[in-house]
């Protein structure tokens, strides 16, 4: 049987081993913290679910950030100003890392503006999709999507990149021999951990 990890009975370490989860999965595409499942609030206070990709996890902060159409419901969601969550499981690590807090859409100021510089072409000229996303379409490919190129702007005023301030953690971590399970809360500059039952 492997060896238990490092961090299965200590606070501390298990909330730096998801934030290192986290960041890795930011810069690895392969990796399942790539791909993090967000939900919001719509108006009628119906919980809203999908995948982002998962641009920036930074643990000293203890945010996260994903970039979306500021177009979009979940833009409109965010912008309203109702709670965010966001969940991962990554099969291999065994372990789930679930995230609530507060979201801040970013349109005109220098992060959106740096994150904007930051992606690439192909990932772009989603922002230029013409009509905006969730509009109905006469057929499905009714829709048009601009030339991929480094140098255009197009699409820039319909880019927004999201941050999202943790308040809550709820870590996972299974095992055949115990799973462990920890629950964090922001507290002023640091965080407040406690083990619960799985
Ligand atoms: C693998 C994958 C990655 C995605 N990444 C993003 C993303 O980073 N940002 C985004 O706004 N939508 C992303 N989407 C699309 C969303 O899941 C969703 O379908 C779309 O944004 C509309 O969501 P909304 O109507 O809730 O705003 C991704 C979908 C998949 C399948």
């Amino acid at each position: 049987m492997h060896p238990l990890p490092p961090f299965y009975d200590d606070l501390a370490a298990f909330r730096a081993e998801a934030w290192r989860r986290l960041a890795e999965g930011a810069e690895t595409g392969r990796s399942p913290f790539h791909l993090p499942a967000l939900a919001t609030v719509d108006a009628r206070g119906q919980p809203r679910l999908r995948t982002v990709v998962l641009r920036a996890a930074d643990g000293e902060t203890g945010t996260l950030r994903f970039h979306c159409d500021a177009r979009s419901d979940k833009a409109r969601e965010i912008e309203a100003g109702t709670p965010a969550a966001l969940h991962v499981y990554d099969a291999g690590a065994k372990l789930q890392v679930r995230i609530e807090g507060h979201a801040r859409l970013h349109r005109d100021d220098a992060l959106a503006e740096a994150a904007w510089t930051g992606s690439r072409a192909m990932s772009r000229v989603c922002y230029g999709i013409d009509p905006p996303p969730g509009t109905p379409l006469a057929d499905g490919g009714a829709y048009a999507m601009p030339d991929e190129d480094p140098d255009s702007r197009i699409g820039r005023e319909n880019f927004g990149a999201v941050v999202v301030r943790a308040m809550r953690l709820d870590l996972l971590y299974l095992d055949r021999r115990g799973h462990r399970r920890a629950v964090f809360l922001r507290e002023g500059e640091g965080w407040q951990g406690a083990w619960v039952a799985p």
